[in-house]
């Protein structure tokens, strides 16, 4: 039977109708919502490259539920700054050099800000632990490290 639910996605509420109850959450983000950040690869959780945060939890929206979300904020990359205008972590990738073919990078932005927000000044070994869940098959991780590096200099400079 379709059904109709609600979804909270970057602090708005998105219908979602006709779906099924089985549909994945990266499923119904790109195809129903048309919101194309989070990227499909190995479907197994196992690739990071669609992290989106639910309930502020970072996790593989692809072995998530959509209806199970329902009542909980998701945050995706496109929610991360305003339209047009590069979050820092995502500018921070650029200026770094941390993007090639890009395919992973939605999902490693995700993980930095998710990283960032709760622990600002992270040490190298913190930084390659949370970021464990995203692979790169272009960057060697050496420019993302830096870029990591960069945005939480950046952030304590403009507490300072
Ligand atoms: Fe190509 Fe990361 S930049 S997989």
């Amino acid at each position: 039977m379709p059904e109709f639910f609600t979804l909270n996605v970057n602090g708005v509420d998105r219908e979602v109708q006709d779906a099924w109850l089985g549909e994945n959450l990266l499923f119904v983000l790109r195809e129903r919502l048309g919101l194309l950040a989070a990227k499909g690869a190995c479907e197994q959780g196992e690739c990071g490259s669609c992290s989106v945060e639910v309930g502020g939890e970072l996790v593989c929206a692809c072995l998530v539920l959509a209806a199970s979300a329902v009542g909980r904020p998701i945050r995706t990359v496109e929610g991360l700054a305003e339209p047009g205008v590069p979050s820092d972590v995502q500018q921070a990738f650029l200026d770094a050099g941390a993007v090639q073919c890009g395919f992973c990078t939605p999902g490693l932005i995700m993980a930095v800000h998710h990283l960032l927000d709760r622990s600002p000044t992270p040490d190298e070994l913190e930084v390659r632990e949370a970021l464990s869940g995203n692979i790169c098959r272009c960057t060697g991780y050496g420019r993302i490290l830096d870029a990591v590096q960069r945005v939480a200099v950046a952030r304590r400079g403009d507490a300072a």
